[in-house]
């Protein structure tokens, strides 16, 4: 897919690459959608990859003294979901994060990844909006500030340059008098597309709204404002008959498409009911129901940070590809070129884990990466060069199973067994995670799972009893 791979260790030498392969040089992050799109044949003329994960501290979430929040380049979903500063003082966002895929894609999908790809049905672009973030782009000659606004040109089309990078997300930090909520509507309860999205930061004077921010995903060809209805909520107490005005006017301002997930028609009455709810949740002062107090991360008992690399890597077809997998060193000089699921099962030989879709939806290709659970489908190869995997293989110790294990077999809970290594993998995390976790926290913790056999009553049942054991 790539003929040649750079594990970056500095912002500079990045831009330095991007500068020398103009058009055939890209940015990789989580490589979420970025994997997906080269799959597809989206990005013709890319061979070079300049991977930025491994670049320290550009995964940080800081609030400086003017009371501005900034992003890294590397701040992933969940790093959003686990943080107490944009739940105190961005929640939208963190909401928007908490909506996206599944615990797997957003310990690597990161927001600036999501804002890049510009789909209008990305999640965390209409909270980012609301909350008035501005992004800087940097060359290896040239700095700028774009307004998030300012950034799209289409669907998926906006005015980052080949060699620019995204640097820094900076927004506002919401204020005690702000109140703010983010609400996604689609067709199922996880890895699921927004069929509208709807993100809203209100100002308050005492009762009055001195001023509205609502901005709407999936109903345009980009993210847009509701302007009449922020305009309308201006100067007026959230009485029941405003709220419901001010939904009517995001209806309106909405031009959806009909398409596979619904129609236009429907889309627009959605606007009106998610406005609504959203617009509801403030006035009763309820912005924080739809999200866990403590939600599950899969990241075990320690923090999503990445293995260090003391220098830069460039694997083009010679360097070996080093690594270790559940405990072992590995010295891979095939495989560069291929997803880390692959390299595991068709380089490293460990056939445990399991491809199912190829695309990041059932997770039976699972693999802790750096100590979090990730899909191994999505993952460039090279990402593994100084990292640390573990796959199923490496969840037995001296040919016992694992307790998760030997529950799985006691409770009945394999049947054809080819989810299994995934589902084995997120639940291991989930009770590094939790000692005795709830239902609903299990529920959280296998969303990126899928089994087609045994019902999911089974699998549950075993993580319950392997917690109790
Ligand atoms: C199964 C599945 C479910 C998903 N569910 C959702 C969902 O519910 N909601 C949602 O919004 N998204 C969803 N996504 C999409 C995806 O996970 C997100 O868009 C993710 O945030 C992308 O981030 P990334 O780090 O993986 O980006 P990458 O794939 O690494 O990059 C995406 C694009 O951004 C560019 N890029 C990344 N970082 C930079 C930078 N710093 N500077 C310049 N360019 C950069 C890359 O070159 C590339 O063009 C899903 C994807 C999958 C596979
Ligand atoms: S999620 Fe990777 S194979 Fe299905
Ligand atoms: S046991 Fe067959 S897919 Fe889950």
């Amino acid at each position: 897919m790539w003929r040649e791979y750079i594990n970056a260790i500095t912002i500079e030498e990045a831009l330095k690459t991007l500068a020398e392969n103009k058009n055939n040089a890209k940015i990789v992050a989580g490589a979420t959608d970025l994997i997906l799109e080269m799959e597809s044949g989206a990005h013709k003329g890319v061979d070079v990859l300049v991977d930025v994960s491994r670049i320290p501290g550009l995964d940080k979430i800081t609030l400086d003294e003017d009371n501005v929040i900034h992003l890294g380049p590397m701040v992933t979903h969940n790093h959003c979901v686990a943080s107490k500063l944009i739940r105190e003082r961005a929640l939208p966002l963190l909401q928007a994060s908490w909506e996206v895929g599944s615990p797997q894609i957003r310990n690597r999908g990161t927001i600036s990844g999501n804002l890049i790809t510009g789909s209008p049905a990305n999640d965390t672009i209409s909270p980012l909006m609301a909350l008035g973030a501005e992004l800087v782009l940097r060359s290896s000659n040239d700095e700028r500030v774009v307004r998030l606004e300012e950034f799209y040109t289409g669907v998926r089309r906006t005015v980052i340059q080949p060699d620019e990078m995204l640097v820094d997300i900076r927004f506002p930090a919401m204020s005690e008098n702000q109140r703010g909520v983010y609400l996604k509507f689609a067709l199922r309860r996880a890895q699921a597309i927004s069929l509208v999205n709807v993100a809203m930061v209100l100002t308050f004077n005492g009762e009055i709204v001195s001023n509205a921010f609502i901005t709407l995903g999936s109903v345009a060809k980009t993210i847009i404002h509701a302007e009449a209805a922020e305009r309308y909520l201006e100067g007026k107490v959230l009485t029941s008959e405003v709220l419901e005005q001010a939904a009517r006017f995001a209806s309106d301002a909405s031009t959806p498409i009909d398409d596979i997930r619904g129609s236009a028609a429907y889309r627009k009455e959605i606007v009106r009911v998610v406005t609504l709810r959203g617009l509801m949740a403030i006035a009763d002062g309820k912005e924080e129901e739809n999200i866990p107090q403590e939600p599950i991360l899969l990241w075990g008992n320690r923090t999503a940070t990445p293995s260090e690399l003391s220098q830069q890597t460039r694997h083009d077809g010679l360097k070996p590809i080093e690594t270790t997998i559940n405990g072992k060193h590995y010295e891979l000089q095939s495989g560069q070129e291929k997803t880390l699921l692959r390299l595991i099962r068709e380089d490293a030989g460990l056939i445990g884990t399991k491809e199912g879709c190829a695309e990041g939806e059932c997770g039976a290709c699972t693999v802790f990466l750096d100590g979090v659970a990730v899909m191994s489908c999505l993952v460039p190869a090279p990402r593994a060069h100084g990292a640390e995997i573990v796959t199923v293989e490496g969840l037995s110790k001296d040919g016992e199973l694992s307790k998760l294990q030997q529950a799985f077999v006691d409770e009945a809970a394999v049947q054809c067994g080819y989810c299994t290594p995934g589902f084995l993998m997120s639940a291991t995390k989930l009770l590094e995670e939790r000692d005795r976790p709830t239902q609903d926290e299990i529920k959280q913790a296998v969303t990126g799972n899928l089994c087609r056999c045994t019902g999911y009553y089974k699998i549950i049942s075993a993580i319950e009893l392997a917690s109790e054991r």
